[in-house]
């Protein structure tokens, strides 16, 4: 008895991977880059998204997200009534801002860039250094942060509880007043949930439309996969394995030294790690990096072909010389900028809610 079930945990463990070896076979193309075996990190599919992870405390309904859109753009929520969320996170710079690092209140410069909110929703943790471990759990840290919108949690409560408007439409999606924290950030999440690209080429043509990729795309995809092994990392539909590496890069942010992870693990191995960022969209938002260090992609992928920085003993060992000629370069680029790019009306073109749109 006990040897079947044995088997059948086998057969459990084993029947995933070699599903996906059948699904991709590029993989087994892969170069041996280094004694690390990369395929030892997990499936490395990059796949169109599925639906939306959503917590069971927070289910989704259209006048919640609808509320959560309004909170999204009101500079209410901030202390002097100039930034809301949209300021660093835009529909129209690819739900980022132009960086290197963002702005809040007074001008105030920040230390790191701002990551895009699309997709943010297939995150496992939350932030470049992952403290934060859900939406709803990330949405409360720029309100407080002193350089973003320098509120406190109970100035925003006030404020809202003070808009009759936003009284009543928190009383028909919460069925309570007077409004509380929790409901503003789960109304945030829920909207944030919505703001999901996903109709790029590149989803296209593996939704069956063989057309929607050039060929010098499909060779960028090629060298994405293989050559380039960059889904050892930026692998699964949001191409992000959600964890954090050092790449080497000489920090160029206002932060002389972003410790990254580490301040939050405090294990070595996390020093200067950061979480490695979705590339969808990424064409939308330069510049790149946890500090903006690069200005376009084509820096980006000269960083990698000649195997990242080296200023760290903490180099990601994936991170290696990689030999793309400057046609292979070009393909990689076109990949990213062109296919990647969605164009959901919704999410790419959202018209932000306008001040005189908003609960009086
Ligand atoms: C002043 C600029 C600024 C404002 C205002 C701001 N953010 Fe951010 N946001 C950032 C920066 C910078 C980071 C990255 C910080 C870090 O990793 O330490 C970030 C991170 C995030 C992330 C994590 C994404 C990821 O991939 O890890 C989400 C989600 C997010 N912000 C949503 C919001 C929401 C919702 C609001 C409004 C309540 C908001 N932000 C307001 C600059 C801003
Ligand atoms: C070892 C894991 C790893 C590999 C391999 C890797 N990346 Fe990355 N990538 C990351 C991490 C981590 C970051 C963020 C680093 C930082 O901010 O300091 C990043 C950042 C990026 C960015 C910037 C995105 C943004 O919004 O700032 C792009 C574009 C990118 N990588 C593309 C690629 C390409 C193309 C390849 C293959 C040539 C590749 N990556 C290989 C982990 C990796």
């Amino acid at each position: 008895m006990k040897r079947v079930k044995r088997f059948l945990m086998l057969v459990v463990l084993i029947a995933p991977s070699s599903l996906i070896a059948q699904e991709s076979p590029k993989q087994q193309v892969l170069p041996d880059i280094t004694s690390i075996n990369v395929h030892s990190l997990g499936p490395q599919r990059i796949s169109s998204l599925p639906p939306v992870p959503v917590p069971v405390d927070n289910p989704q309904t259209s006048m919640k997200v609808q509320l959560g859109k309004q909170l999204y753009f009101d500079t209410r929520l901030s202390k002097d009534n100039t930034v809301s969320c949209q300021t660093c996170h835009s529909p129209s710079m690819g739900w980022s801002d132009a960086g290197p690092t963002s702005t809040g209140i007074n001008g105030q410069k920040g230390t790191r860039r701002a990551p895009p909110v699309s997709n943010a929703a297939y995150n496992p943790l939350q932030f470049w250094d992952g403290r934060a471990a859900s939406l709803e759990d990330q949405a409360e840290g720029p309100m407080q942060n002193p350089v973003e919108m320098g509120n406190t949690l109970d100035n925003v409560v006030k404020t809202l509880n003070s808009v009759p408007g936003y009284v009543e439409e928190f009383k028909q999606v919460f069925w309570t007043t007077p409004i509380t924290i929790d409901q503003v950030i789960k109304a945030i999440a829920a909207f944030e949930r919505i703001v999901i690209t996903t109709d790029s080429p590149f989803d296209r043509y593996i939704g069956g439309d063989r057309k929607a990729l050039s060929p010098l795309e499909k060779q960028g995809m090629a060298i994405f996969n293989g050559k380039g092994h960059c889904t050892s990392c930026h692998w699964g539909p949001n191409f992000s394995d959600g964890r954090f590496h050092n790449l080497g890069a000489v920090q160029t942010g206002p932060l002389n030294v972003d410790n990254g992870r580490y301040d939050v693990t405090h294990n070595p191995k996390d020093m200067s790690a950061f979480k490695t960022p979705t590339v969808r969209d990424a064409g939308l938002r330069p510049p790149y990096m946890h500090d903006g260090s690069e200005k376009t992609l084509e820096s980006v992928v000269d960083f990698y072909n000649k195997g990242g920085g080296d200023n760290d003993s903490n180099l990601d060992p994936l991170i290696v010389p990689l030999g793309l000629s400057k046609e292979e370069v070009k393909a990689l680029v076109a990949f990213m900028s062109v296919a990647l790019t969605s164009s959901n009306p919704e999410v790419a073109h959202l018209k932000p809610v306008h001040t005189s749109e908003l609960p009086k």
